[in-house]
């Protein structure tokens, strides 16, 4: 049997009262959604001792798979849908947020999540009406169809909204190895873009590199992955001023033209523009870490203008 707890105790925690004994026992846990981020809470909750009730979701070739995989309940999510578990997670696409949390009943202060980095805590607004305690529960990591029970350790996640649901939500994080930390809602917004930046925007970097690439027998990965993985190993390791090589950081202005003129004769604009408006935030980080004279900045500022 596992270590649950359902009991309606009054308790408090660092200053917070609350009804849940989840400070010392495990809450029940129920998943809705059946696709990467459902599958890899179940995997690494389930791995972490927590008893995750039901998974609930419209595709039913899913939810028999999970069923099998996991040996739960998995049930169709639709308007006969009801769910006692002390924490929901709400792990479908964000657009459909809203809508899914509609459908569920009035709850005595049970604790309802999504996992959306975009949307705010007040998608939920309906359910905290009808007495859930909401939040958001954004882990920062790129979550695969495939991941491993692992796949949250050491990744930072954002929690925002009610004050007892994320003091749960944090020891949940915990538990799976991961890192809480509290964010205000403009933070997490913002939060947001910088991890649509850092991670999709990588791979957009890699298709418009690409479009200059002539060589069809020679994969992407394989010509440029070794430089891809250097770079990003020295920028996780030094930072972006100091990882930065290049042309930029050099200050050879004449490469710089040069790239420009070849990537003109592609009559690509968008990457014309591209090049230069990275090529500024690269100046920025070659000027932070003192590699160029005064006088180079402002050529090169003027330059990539
Ligand atoms: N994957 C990541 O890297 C990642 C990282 C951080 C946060 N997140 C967040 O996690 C959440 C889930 O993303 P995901 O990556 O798991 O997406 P996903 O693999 O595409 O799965 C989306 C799930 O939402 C369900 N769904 C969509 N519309 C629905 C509706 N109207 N009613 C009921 N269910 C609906 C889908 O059901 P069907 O299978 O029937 O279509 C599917 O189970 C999103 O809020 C996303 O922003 C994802």
């Amino acid at each position: 049997m596992q270590d649950v707890a359902r009991y309606p105790v009054t308790r408090e925690y660092f200053g917070v009262k609350t009804k849940l004994v989840y400070m010392s026992k495990k809450p029940v846990i129920d998943i809705i959604g059946t696709g990467r981020m459902a599958l890899a809470l179940l995997t690494s909750l389930a791995h972490s001792g927590y008893h995750v009730s039901t998974v609930a979701g419209r595709n039913s070739s899913k939810l028999s798979k999970f069923k099998i995989q996991f040996n739960i309940e998995a049930v169709k999510l639709d308007s006969n849908f009801s769910t006692e578990a002390d924490v929901v997670f709400l792990a479908v696409s964000d657009d459909a947020i809203s809508d899914v949390a509609a459908i569920l009943d009035s709850s005595d202060g049970n604790i309802l999540a999504h996992t959306s980095g975009a949307q705010d805590v007040d998608v939920l607004q309906d359910a905290e009406e009808k007495g859930w305690k909401i939040a958001s529960f954004h882990p920062l990591q790129t979550i695969p169809e495939d991941a491993e029970p692992e796949i949250f350790r050491d990744v930072y996640i954002s929690l925002c909204g009610d004050t007892e649901a994320c003091l749960v939500l944090s020891k949940i994080a915990k538990s799976i190895g991961a890192h809480p930390y509290d964010v205000s809602s403009a933070e997490k917004q913002k939060l947001h873009v910088a991890a649509v930046l850092t991670s999709n925007y990588m791979a957009a970097l890699v298709k418009a590199a690409e479009t200059l690439l002539d060589n069809p027998t020679i994969k992407t990965e394989q010509l440029l992955g070794p430089l891809m993985e250097k770079s990003l190993r020295e920028i996780l390791d030094k930072g972006p001023d100091k990882a930065l090589t290049g042309p930029i950081s050099r200050g050879d202005i004449k490469t710089i033209d040069k790239h420009l003129q070849i990537i003109k004769k592609t009559n690509q604009q968008g990457l014309y523009e591209l090049y230069k408006t990275l090529g500024r935030y690269a100046l920025q980080a070659a000027i932070d870490d003192k590699r160029l004279s005064q006088e180079k900045e402002k050529e090169l500022e003027q330059f990539l203008k």
